[in-house]
C-alpha cells in the first residue's frame, strides 16, 4: 500500500523489488491520490510489469473478480498523516484503506506501517491517539528518531530517503518468506 507522501515514487525500487527478491509475491494498492501521482510519472505501469498484477487505486465493481490474491501480510509505506488518521478511526473510503482496515482485524495477518510525517503532523492533538490505537491493534509501526527523525515542515533535508531497510526487516521473518 502506498499513499500520497513524498517518497512513494521510490516504492518500486525501495520496497517492491527487494521484497520480490526475498521471495514475496507483491500486489500493489495505492490511495487515489498516490495512484494519480504514479500514473503521471509512469511508475504505475512499471509496478504492474514488475508484479504481473494490476495496481489497484479504486474498488472493483461487485460483479468483477478480485484482481489480487488474498494477502498474508500488509505493508503501508509511505503512510500519510491523513491515511493514519483514517485507518486509526476506522474510515475505509478508498481501496487502500479498505484492505488494511480488514487486515488489522484479520487474525494472523501482520500489518507494517511507516508514517511519513513531519514534526507538525506529530503535534496534531489527535496524533498520539491514532498511533496508540494502531499500536494497540498490533500494527507494527516503523517510526522513532532512529528510523525517521521528525523535521519541521519544509525544513528537512531536500532528499530524505524513506527507511526502506527498516520497513523490509519489519516483515515477518525479517523479510524472508518461509522463515
Ligand atoms: C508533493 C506533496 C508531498 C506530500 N508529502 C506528504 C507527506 O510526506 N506526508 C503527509 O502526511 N502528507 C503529504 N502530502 C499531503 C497529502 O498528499 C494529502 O494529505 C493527501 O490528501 C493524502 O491523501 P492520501 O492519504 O489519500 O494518499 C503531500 C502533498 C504533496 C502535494
Amino acid at each position: 500500500m502506498g499513499s500520497a507522501a513524498d517518497g512513494v515514487e521510490q516504492l518500486r525500487s525501495g520496497l517492491v523489488e527487494p521484497a520480490i527478491a526475498l521471495g514475496w509475491q507483491v500486489a500493489v494498492t495505492l490511495t487515489p491520490n498516490a495512484g494519480r501521482w504514479l500514473r503521471a510519472n509512469g511508475e504505475l505501469d512499471r509496478l504492474e510489469t514488475l508484479t504481473g498484477l494490476p495496481v489497484r487505486d479504486s474498488p472493483r465493481l461487485p460483479a468483477e473478480p478480485r484482481p489480487h490474491p488474498v494477502a498474508t501480510c500488509y505493508v503501508v509505506a509511505p503512510a500519510t498523516a491523513n491515511y493514519v488518521a483514517k485507518l486509526a478511526t476506522g474510515i475505509a473510503d478508498n481501496q487502500a484503506l479498505t484492505q488494511v482496515s480488514e487486515g488489522i482485524g484479520t487474525l494472523g495477518v501482520p500489518v507494517v506501517l511507516f508514517p511519513r510525517i513531519n514534526a507538525a503532523h506529530a503535534r496534531h492533538p489527535a496524533w498520539k491517539q491514532h498511533i496508540g490505537a494502531l499500536s494497540a491493534a498490533g500494527v507494527h509501526l516503523v517510526h522513532g528518531p532512529d528510523v525517521w527523525p521528525l523535521h519541521e515542515p519544509r525544513e528537512g533535508p531536500a532528499a530524505q530517503p524513506l527507511p526502506w531497510r527498516a520497513i523490509l526487516t519489519s516483515l515477518p521473518g525479517g523479510g524472508r518468506t518461509g522463515s
